[in-house]
């Protein structure tokens, strides 16, 4: 079958609301795109919709209960562990109160809900409920915690339920076209990068001071290679120079491992003068020792003084050789936040920074996700909710690709 999504495999969680109906059409269209589709029908949904319109719709048979076990591929195989393994993502439409409620307590007695808790994140959940019941604090908590834990929950639409007393209000299932969409982004993202030759830096730089000593930071270098991998995804050639991070150099690209400031300044500027554009993710250390000894220093009585100097400003050189290039900086600061941005932004010459706080529970360094703020050339402000690094990769890489479409000249360059 060929389609966006030839190959890829789905598990389509559908739990008892109104909305169900609509999973079938969203079952068709992920079919009509090449996918293959495992519906998996709670109980309740069954209230619903009929099992035969998902199996005639993706050409498997639903499955909707634990015991005795259904879907099995040979004697022995645990479909509500093996389906996880095999899926290349996971959706849940509609996703009642209840399913949520049992997705972030870990709770697995049925089959949905045993399969969820096996389920990689980003599972994509669309929530559809009563107006009140969404925005009951209990759901509201659980959905939190599902992003959190890196889960992707759509916003459910905004107007007119199921029926007419249940009033306006936020909690109708997003439209399966909507869905439809998210799964696109996930599975077969958009080539609006293409053409792009684009340099990102990652991660921390090691200032050695003798030979076993060094000055460094907490940069896990998370950020900077989701960006590199999420970027060459998305058809950039990218260019990935990474101070020691620890990482596997993501697939399909280039990656070049430098220690210094001073080695990640020589690689960046080299890739840069062939760059249509540059991500400076990395955790450049501002200072390095004045004198490094080759052999490792003995420790002596007293105190230990270490001179520093200033290492060089990677970013304001990539700034001011950057002609119609576009360059996007990261603001990692302890208070002040958009104020400090928008300085950098405007000193460096910037198209775009990521302002992160590095400090208390919003710390955005060594951690799985991130509270960012996007704020572009002409100051305007995209506060973004906690995200996993992936997703906020994506968000940055969203806003890098708009001004990539407006530069349709500089890029037959
Ligand atoms: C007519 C009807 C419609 C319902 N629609 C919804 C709904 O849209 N969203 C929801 O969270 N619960 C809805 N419920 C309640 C769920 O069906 C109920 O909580 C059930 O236990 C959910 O089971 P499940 O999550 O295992 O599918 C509805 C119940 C009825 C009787």
């Amino acid at each position: 079958m060929s389609g966006a999504l030839a190959g890829k495999r789905i598990v389509l969680g559908v739990s008892g609301g109104i909305a169900a109906y609509k999973a079938i059409d969203l079952a068709r269209q992920l079919t009509l795109l090449g996918a293959e589709v495992q519906a998996v029908l709670t109980r309740s949904a069954l209230a619903f919709v009929q099992p035969l319109s998902f199996e005639v719709l993706t050409g498997r048979t639903p499955i909707s209960r634990m015991f005795p076990i259904e879907g099995a591929s040979h004697p022995g195989d645990m479909p509500h562990i093996s389906l996880t393994g095999h899926a290349d993502l996971v959706v849940v439409a509609p996703a009642t109160a209840n399913l949520i409620g049992k997705f972030a307590g870990g709770i697995g007695d049925d089959f949905l809900s045993t399969l969820l808790l096996s389920a990689r994140p980003p599972a994509l959940v669309a929530p559809a409920m009563n107006p009140r019941m969404w925005a009951s604090p209990a759901v509201q908590e659980n959905v939190r915690k599902l992003k959190e834990r890196g889960h992707f929950v759509m916003e459910p639409g905004v107007g007119r339920m199921a029926r007419a007393e249940e009033g306006e209000g936020s909690g109708r299932m997003p439209e399966p076209e909507a869905i439809l969409a998210e799964v696109l982004r996930f599975l077969a993202p958009p080539h609006d990068l293409a053409g792009m030759r684009l340099v990102v830096s990652a991660g921390p730089t090691r200032e050695r001071w003798d030979a076993v000593r060094y000055l460094t930071n907490r940069s896990s270098g998370k950020m900077g290679y989701a960006l590199a991998a999420a970027a060459a995804a998305r058809g950039a050639e990218v260019t990935l120079v990474s101070g020691p991070a620890g990482l596997p150099g993501p697939p399909g690209l280039r990656t070049m491992r430098v220690e210094s400031a001073a080695e990640m300044r020589e690689a960046v500027l080299a890739a840069w003068k062939d760059a249509h554009a540059g991500i400076m993710a990395a955790a450049v250390s501002d200072y390095r020792p004045a004198r490094a000894t080759v052999h490792k220093q003995k420790k002596k009585e007293g105190p230990l003084t270490l001179t520093l100097e200033r290492t060089a400003d990677i970013l304001a050189e990539m700034g001011k050789k950057k002609g119609k290039r576009l360059l996007v900086g990261f603001a990692a600061e302890t208070g002040d936040l958009t104020k400090n941005a928008k300085d950098k932004l405007r000193r460096k010459g910037l198209d775009l920074i990521v302002a992160n706080l590095v400090s208390g529970p919003e710390d955005a360094m060594g951690a799985d996700s991130a509270t960012a703020i996007l704020i572009g050339a002409s100051g305007e402000e995209e506060a973004l909710p906690r995200l996993p690094k992936d997703a906020l990769a994506s968000a940055i890489l969203d806003r890098l690709a708009e001004m990539w479409k407006t530069h349709k000249n500089y890029r037959k360059r």
